[in-house]
This record gives C-alpha cells, structure tokens and sequence, in this order.
C-alpha cells in the first residue's frame, strides 16, 4: 500500500489540556501526540458519517440467555425482518444459560440504530451495545 503524503502542522493547546492529552496518550499507549490526534479527527469523522445518514458498517453485541421463553425466536426474528441489513453474524454459547451474539451490520446508520434498539430493547436481553465503525473510504 502506498504511504499517504503527510503535512506537518504545528497545533496551539492550553498547558493543562494538553496534560490531560497527554496523559490520554500514556494511557492508551500511543507512540505520539501526532498517532492520537490521527484518531481522535477518525473518530470524529466516524460519528459525523453517523450522523449525516450514510451508509456505514458496525456491530451489535448482546448477550441473553437462551432459556428465556420465546426470546431466541424473537431476536431471530428481528434479524430476519431486516435481513439486507445483516452482513454476518457470530453466535458463542457462553455458559449453560447465556449466549452471546455479534451481529456485523452495514447500512444507513438510522436503519442501523433502529435494528439495535430493537434487538436490545427485547425482553431478557441482559447487555447490549451497538459499535459504530467506518467503511473507511474517506480515510
Ligand atoms: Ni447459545
């Protein structure tokens, strides 16, 4: 892959923010201020594709347990509904009771947000959490 021409620019920060940085840096164990900035403006750009209704990609997490009447065959069916939204999923049999699911979804992202808050609104749904991630073409 070919290297991105980069541009050096020099950035003007209060002392007591960029101690906070840089202490966000040390933290998360990044190699320099310049690799943390480079993902702090992704991260902003993702959640502006987010809120502008593009198409984009991400995942939901839950974890239910199984035993829960009916509760398999509604999450099923929440999936099904909105089938074209669906690129793949991953299903772990955690314990006894508890399952855990990842489903990789890619669309517009109120599409998106709607299936998750469905998803994890269900009843006997114990934890739920929808990523937002990027396709990645504008970076
Ligand atoms: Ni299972």
């Amino acid at each position: 892959m070919q290297t991105e021409k980069m541009t050096r620019f020099g950035v003007s920060m209060p002392n007591r923010l960029l101690t906070h940085f840089d202490e966000l840096i040390s933290d998360k164990g990044y190699a320099n201020r310049s690799e943390a900035l480079r993902d702090l403006v992704r991260d902003y750009l993702v959640e502006r594709e987010w809120e502008a209704d593009e198409e984009t990609v991400g995942t939901v997490t839950i974890v239910y347990d199984h035993h829960v009447k009916e509760l398999a065959d509604a999450l099923t069916h929440i999936q099904h509904e909105m089938g074209t939204l669906i690129i793949s999923s991953l299903h772990v049999h955690l314990t006894h009771t508890h399952c855990l699911e990842i489903i990789v979804v890619r669309g517009k992202s109120s599409e998106i947000r709607k299936m998750a808050d469905h998803l994890i609104g269900t009843k006997g749904v114990i934890h739920g959490k929808l990523t937002a991630a990027t396709i990645g073409s504008s970076f």
